[in-house]
Formats: C-alpha cells, structure tokens, sequence
C-alpha cells in the first residue's frame, strides 16, 4: 500500500491516552479504529489475501474449510471489512446460502457493498457487542477474520456469538499468533514498534483490544469459560508471501495498525527501513513474510 496522502500522525483519544500512560476504554478504541478505517479502507486483505500456508491457503480460505456446506445455510460474517470474505462465501457455496456482513465502520462497508451489485448479501452497520436485532440461534456459522483480536470488551461479543449460533452451528476465527513461531516475524514487530515508539514512547504496552486474544493459552481459557460443552479447536499456522524487497516493505507495512498511526513523512521513513530489512534478507531478488496465526473453531453442541 503506497500512501499519497499527506496525514499527520494519528490522534485519537485512544493514542493519547496510551501517550499519557492512562488506560483507553472502548469508546477510545472505537474512536481510533474508525480513523485509520477511515484514512485506510480495505487493508487488511492487501496482504492477508496474498500469505498463504504450505497447501497455498490464505487465512480467509482457513475459515471457509470450516464449514459444512450440506448442513449449514447461515453465514455471518462479524467485522467483514471490505468485504473479501464474503465474496469467497458466493463463490465457493451455493444460493441456498444466506450470507450476512456486519461492521462498524462506514467506510468498510461501502467496499463491501460494491462488491455485491446484486445487491444479495444482508449488511448491518453495528458493533459486535449489540447485535440485539438479529435472532436467538440464527445463524449456522458466524466467520471473525482479524477482528476479535481488536474487540474490547470481547466477553460481550463472545456471548453474543453464542447466542447467535443454533446447535451444531461454528464459530471461526482467525486472530493473531504467537509472535515467536514464524521465523523473522519479531524481528519486523520490533522494526516497526520501536519506530512507533520514538514517536510515542508506550505504544504496545497496551495493545489494541483485549490480550487474552492473542495468546492461544489465554484464548482457549476464555472460550472453554464461554462455550462450556463445546468443542474447541486452536490451531496455529504460518502464512507466507514472496515479494520483491520494496514492494513486501509497503505491503507488510500496511498490515500493522501500529505503522498506520504515522504520519505520512515518518510511514515513509518506516518503509524504508522495512525494504533495507527485506533487501539484505532476500535470495534471487525476493524476500519472505511469514505471518503467525491461530485459528479458532468452535462448534456449538
Ligand atoms: C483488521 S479489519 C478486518 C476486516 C475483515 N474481516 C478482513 O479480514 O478483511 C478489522 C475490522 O473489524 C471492524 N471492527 C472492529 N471492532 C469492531 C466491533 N466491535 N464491531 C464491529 N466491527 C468491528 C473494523 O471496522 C474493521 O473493518
């Protein structure tokens, strides 16, 4: 993703509260989960769509091998961004299928609409902690792609999924792995987090949503706590893309809600320190991002 734009460095409440060294609420996060929704519609599927694992699956293909085609008619897609998931949906299943997108964000949901000229897949502008207007056991699978990871309060949505679900219905997500288990992937969250430090000095002390997420241990306490007598599976995986130095450099860039708290000039600067990494990293003129993931299924008995 090439930035034209002439931004300033983010300042949502979010951000100066994390500058302050005081603890942001939701509100905050919301706040600053618009803004860069806003300023940068669509990114999460510029690289998530082209990492893909050793049988050359992207992590959006992870979650449709979840469902059950014969049996389940109900799909939800929560926080469905721009839309991609959704559109996999149409493709690979047929019309029985019933497909639904929820997002909060305006911006991500007018991509996601434009998708769809025939104008076939319900979409609801809504947080996922108040999905009252839709129905107790109305749903057979409910996707979260990248998103759970960015929910505070999760417990809310969590039991809102729970309740959404009918029996034998699936619950998918994709979140954040562990940092340690693809190799070189620290080494470009450190690039970019001490970069963003120097602009904000506690940034990453607190992370984006709530951190029980984002360890599988944590992950499956909270979920076995939710959906007691469920069957729950975390696995983790690596995605992978090649690319030339430059061109993995903006694109890894553009992933990290960190690096898109910059302004323009000093997101600049960061892409550069990313393309010297992947320029002394490569072999034949290209060079590699391997991005850790868990996926969490559940399926409701
Ligand atoms: C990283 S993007 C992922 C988008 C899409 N699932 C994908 O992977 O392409 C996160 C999305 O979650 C949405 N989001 C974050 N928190 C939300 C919440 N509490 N309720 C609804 N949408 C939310 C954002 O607006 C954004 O579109």
């Amino acid at each position: 993703m090439l930035f034209k734009t002439n931004y300033k460095n983010l300042n949502s409440s979010w951000i100066k509260k994390i500058y302050l060294g005081e603890t942001p609420n939701g509100k905050d996060l919301s706040d600053h989960l618009h803004i860069i929704h806003n300023r940068y519609t669509g990114f999460t599927e510029e690289i998530a769509k082209t990492c893909c694992d050793l049988n050359g699956k992207n992590s959006y293909e992870l979650l449709l091998d979840t469902v059950n085609p014969s049996s389940h008619r109900d799909i939800l897609d929560l926080a469905c961004g721009s839309g991609f998931l959704l559109e996999l949906c149409k493709k690979r299943f047929s019309s029985k299928h019933r497909l639904f997108g929820v997002d909060m964000n305006d911006n991500e949901l007018k991509l996601a609409r434009i998708r769809f000229p025939k104008n076939d897949i319900n979409f609801y502008k809504a947080n996922a902690q108040d999905l009252s207007f839709m129905k107790d056991s109305s749903k057979d699978v409910i996707f979260c792609h990248w998103a759970l990871t960015l929910m505070d309060p999760v417990v809310t949505v969590l039991k809102t999924i729970k309740r959404l679900l009918k029996k034998q219905g699936v619950f998918s997500a994709i979140v954040d792995g562990d940092l340690n288990s693809a190799e070189g992937y620290l080494e470009i969250h450190n690039i970019i987090y001490q970069y963003v430090q120097k602009k904000i000095p506690n940034y990453g002390l607190l992370e984006l949503g709530d951190p029980r997420v984002r360890s599988l241990k944590s992950l499956n306490k909270l979920i076995k706590k939710i959906f007691s007598n469920s069957e729950i599976i975390i696995t983790p995986h690596i995605l992978s893309c090649r690319q030339k130095p430059s061109i993995l450099a903006n694109q890894v860039a553009g992933f990290f809600y960190a690096s898109l708290i910059l302004s323009s000039k000093h997101y600049a600067i960061l892409v550069s320190k990313l393309t010297d990494y992947y320029t002394k990293n490569s072999t034949d003129g290209l060079s590699e991002f391997n991005l850790p993931v868990n996926r969490l299924v559940v399926k409701k008995t």
